[in-house]
């Protein structure tokens, strides 16, 4: 398995019976050529000893928080590491992670980590199926950067048998390799993408705008720096990208966003229109507040916008890749066809007339029209998910095919 060799990546052991594992997962890694830093936190030590992990990795496992030589070791740690993987994961330990509490050298390395943190539950079959621990997982994987091995069913070291047990070590292994292959497949790409509603300014205190939130664009930003992109801009509205990888240009109106657009257009391999850009704009923007004594509704008068969408597809030279968005009150897929023009390789329409998802929610639901028109549709589940589904397809459909 070549992809792993020569990564680093943070082995982090809880205070399970599986952690005797966590000393077979070492090795294991270690042969396929990847770096090895263990961490453990203080209960970990009761079921496996430190010098083992640390015998086996070569390299010392920490467990202390506050002992180590070099300043905040957690934060270079979690920075240079292309993967952490926590195995076994208590269901104290992920509870802590869903809620943000970094009381030792492992949850605060893996909450500063920004690579992917795969987690390999084990515990006893009543706590993994207890509602707050199934809650606190749901947190996690729907912020993108927590990805699950397991459990699985079997027999557990309690006595019972149940969904609780472990993911094997090899399992664990290969789904590392995956996921450090996927981290890597948009390297080289330069992203470009857009999020939110637009703000068309009537006079310098009123607006015509819409719901959206920008998570969409955002969520897909995210993903895209995640995913190893070189550069990734988000011309946005709203919608705040949860990384620093991500950079972020602040508009407001449909013409800023047009020439930040355009300013970037021509250097991005990849382009996503996922702002929800108003469109009618006022016949006249005034400078002062209009009142009723400017004969207010004789001046409110609308025009049809121009298409970013379509501006950006004129512009598009061979081996750029456009994606557009369709928001669609109720979902006419007739409608969503005839937005995929020529130069636009894929559309994805949301139907933004439901209450619990699209526009403004946590939540979406698409359905996406690339190439040639092929339909396919993605089920309701966190932006931050969806957005990785989206890139899964692009690049599968489109960017593997060599499309740009
Ligand atoms: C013998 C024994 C086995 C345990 N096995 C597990 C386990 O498999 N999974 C789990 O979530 N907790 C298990 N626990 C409880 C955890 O060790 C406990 O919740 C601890 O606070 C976890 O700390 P940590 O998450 O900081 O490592 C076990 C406790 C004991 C005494």
């Amino acid at each position: 398995m070549s992809q792993i060799k020569g990564k680093k990546i943070v082995l982090a052991v809880t205070g399970s019976i599986a952690a005797y594992k966590a000393a077979y997962l070492c090795s294991l890694l270690k042969k396929r050529g990847a770096d090895i830093y263990p961490v453990m936190t203080p209960n970990a030590t009761f079921f496996l000893g430190p010098a083992t992990l640390s015998s086996l990795a070569g390299n010392k496992t920490i467990v202390r928080q506050y002992e180590q030589g070099e300043k905040i070791y957690h934060i270079s740690l979690a920075r240079s590491a292309d993967a952490v993987v926590i195995a076994p994961a208590s269901a104290n330990t992920i509870s802590k992670l869903a809620r943000g509490i970094c009381d030792n050298f492992l949850t605060t390395t893996a909450l500063s980590a920004d690579c992917p943190v795969l987690i390999a539950p084990a515990m006893n079959h009543r706590m993994y199926l207890e509602d707050s621990v199934r809650e606190n997982i749901k947190i996690l994987s729907g912020t993108g950067k927590y990805l699950f091995i397991g459990p699985q069913t079997g027999d557990l070291a309690c006595g019972e048998k149940g969904l609780g047990k472990m993911s094997e070590p090899e399992a664990i292994a290969d789904r590392l390799c995956f996921l450090l292959v996927r981290g890597k497949d948009l390297e080289g790409k330069k992203v470009l993408i857009s999020a939110g509603g637009t703000r068309e300014y009537i006079d310098p205190v009123r607006y015509i705008s819409n719901l959206s939130s920008g998570k969409m664009g955002a969520a897909l930003a995210e993903e895209a720096a995640f995913r190893g992109a070189d550069r990734v801009v988000l011309v946005t509205a709203s919608g705040e990208p949860n990384s620093g990888r991500v950079e972020k240009i602040k508009v407001q109106t449909s013409k800023e966003m047009k020439e930040k657009m355009l300013d970037f257009f021509d250097d991005a391999d990849i382009t996503i229109m996922a702002a929800a850009v108003s469109d009618i704009v006022p016949e006249q923007s005034f400078d002062y507040k209009l009142t009723k004594k400017d004969d207010i509704l004789s001046k409110l008068k609308f025009k049809l916008n121009q298409n970013i969408l379509n501006i950006l597809a004129s512009e598009k030279k061979p081996g750029q890749l456009l994606v557009g968005f369709a928001a669609e009150y109720g979902l006419d897929m007739e409608n969503v066809q005839n937005k995929k023009k020529n130069n636009i390789d894929a559309v994805i329409a949301n139907d933004i007339s439901r209450k619990d998802s699209g526009m403004g929610s946590e939540y979406n639901e698409v359905t996406m029209l690339i190439g040639d028109g092929r339909a396919g549709k993605l089920e309701k589940a966190k932006k931050r998910i969806i957005a990785r589904k989206i890139w899964d397809s692009l690049i599968e459909n489109l960017i593997d095919k060599g499309k740009t």
